[in-house]
């Protein structure tokens, strides 16, 4: 069952969602060659700390971390390490926050120093699917509408989604139904109604589209070991254009002085 979020419920969930954006943002100023993921994650843990978020990973289904840090042909789940980020790398930064009993949870991708252009081109192309898949994202839609839209994006420009792993609703729990793939087609799926949210995250490789799990049990990577990249928002579904939760706001101190 797909619940809606009553207007009370969405604003506790946008304030939730500031503080992802925020503290995202802040964590993409500190990617830089010779920086480690760990650095980054201990960064976000603080940010949390100082803002009265929970994280939302650490301890979920035993994942050591607060961030998810997948660097080039890692997909998603990176677990923070003592590895140095490089010239060149790619990063996906992912994180899940609770405030005040609800959830946030968003993805970017970003550059360390200078990138090669097709690594730009991926990192473009995720974000703009993002985009197109919010677009799709209004009430009497369905979610197919979502996916097509993600799906047909990333292969008109080369490049292959991610099928093992999907969007999801987010509420007071951090996986709620709807399951939002990034593939399929057009006017299938459970139809959009307003106070639905959901995360979108398209998952692309810059080759093809398989993955397998490492080792540790969490990281996800290509199998032809070719770079890829994740963008995610937490969404509102409203009257007109989709509400991006995970998004500015007021100055996020302000804002959780209540
Ligand atoms: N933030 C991820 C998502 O998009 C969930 C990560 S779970 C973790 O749903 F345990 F791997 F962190
Ligand atoms: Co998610």
């Amino acid at each position: 069952m797909i619940v809606c979020k009553s207007r009370e419920e969405i604003a506790k969930l946008r304030m939730s969602g500031r503080i992802v954006h925020e503290v995202l943002e802040e964590t993409r100023e500190r990617v830089h060659p010779g920086v480690t993921t760990l650095e980054l994650d201990r960064f976000v843990e603080k940010r949390l700390a100082e803002l009265g978020a929970v994280p939302a990973s650490k301890g979920y289904h035993g994942y050591p971390r607060t961030l998810c840090t997948s660097v080039n042909e890692e997909i998603v789940h990176g677990i923070p390490s003592n590895r140095r980020l490089r010239e060149g790398d790619i990063i996906g930064l992912d994180l899940g926050i609770i405030l005040d009993g609800f959830y946030g949870d968003a993805a970017i991708t970003v550059a360390v120093g200078e990138i090669s252009p097709l690594a730009a081109k991926l990192l473009r192309v995720t974000e703009e699917a993002l985009m197109r898949g919010i677009q799709a994202a209004r009430a009497g839609n369905r979610i197919g509408d979502i996916s097509a839209a993600v799906e047909s994006h990333v292969e008109a420009n080369g490049f292959s989604v991610v099928r093992e792993f999907v969007g999801h609703g987010i509420g007071r729990q951090y996986h709620e139904e709807p399951q939002v793939p990034n593939f399929g087609v057009a006017g299938r799926g459970p139809v959009l109604k307003e106070g639905m949210v959901f995360t979108i995250e398209p998952m692309v490789n810059a080759g093809e589209s398989g993955s397998r799990v490492l080792d540790d049990q969490w990281t996800a990577v290509t199998l032809d070991g070719a770079y890829s990249a994740h963008f995610e928002h937490t969404i509102a579904v409203t009257a007109e254009e989709a509400e991006i939760l995970t998004a500015l706001g007021p100055a996020v101190e302000a804002a959780v002085e209540r």
